[in-house]
């Protein structure tokens, strides 16, 4: 049995005020079942960290550099993730992966340091509107999957994102039965890629709201999502929670 997982990315939004939302998120009551964690930028951490302490909140980077130290000027490393209160990272991510040219290979070596620093890693894949019109969504995220997880990786240190690039911020989701297919998929491709591939967390991300996300908890081997822009509203990221509890 996979425990579900709500997972808030903030991207590059949040300042000192926007804790409070973090802070109703994580004292909600009564506390969800599902896992719960929100990825702040990483200004807002340690603070963070503090603001929701005693709380089930769990909270991750957005980014890690693969070394854990050293003359990377700008770079965050897992480490000091790690050393700021946060519990998981996301790698991968698209916004990464076109604007500062994250190939796999570099993902890779992420979620490498993320586990050697104790973080689980989000590894994010996905692909673009000209990929899924060619008919090779299929093709590019088994090539993702085979390129960006390590060795090491299973069910304690490693969940999956697929989130399909031109469903990001764009309010246009797949269709569920496309949802199912690449999840299926995913599944079946780790098979061999971590040790224990039917405890691996595989999450949909690309504009779930909470008007649509009870039919997306709904799909087969959705085990959760990864929430862009509703991530910031305690109301809106509450009402995804629910849906996932009620799954
Ligand atoms: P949106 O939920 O804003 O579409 O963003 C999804 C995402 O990229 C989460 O990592």
């Amino acid at each position: 049995m996979r425990v579900k997982l709500a997972a808030g990315n903030w991207k590059m939004n949040g300042t000192g005020n926007d804790l409070a939302e973090a802070r109703k998120i994580a004292f909600a009551s009564p506390a969800p079942r599902s896992e719960v964690l929100i990825c702040p930028p990483a200004t807002l951490l340690t603070r963070m960290a503090d603001s929701v302490m005693g709380s089930p909140l769990r909270l991750g980077g957005q980014d890690c550099h693969a070394e854990p130290a050293g003359a990377h000027t700008g770079d965050i490393s897992a480490p000091m993730l790690a050393d700021a209160g946060a519990t998981h990272v996301i790698v991968g991510h698209s916004e990464r992966r076109s604007d500062h040219g994250e190939t796999d290979a570099m993902v890779r070596a992420k979620a490498r340091a993320a586990h050697a620093a104790g973080l689980v890693a989000i590894i994010c894949i996905g692909e673009t509107e000209a990929e899924r019109d060619a008919g090779r969504t299929l093709d590019v995220i088994r090539a993702q999957l085979a390129g960006s997880i390590p060795e090491g990786a299973g069910a304690a240190n490693t969940v999956i994102a697929y989130e399909p690039v031109w469903a990001i911020g764009s309010g246009r989701t797949p269709a569920p039965a496309e949802i199912a297919e690449v999840h299926g998929t995913i599944r079946a491709a780790i098979v061999g890629a971590v040790a224990d591939p039917g405890a691996v967390r595989i999450l949909y991300g690309g504009s779930v709201k909470p008007g649509n996300a009870a039919e997306i908890f709904a799909i087969a081997d959705v085990d959760g999502a990864l929430v862009g822009g509703a991530s910031l509203k305690a109301a809106d990221f509450g009402a995804i929670i629910a849906a996932l509890d009620a799954a």
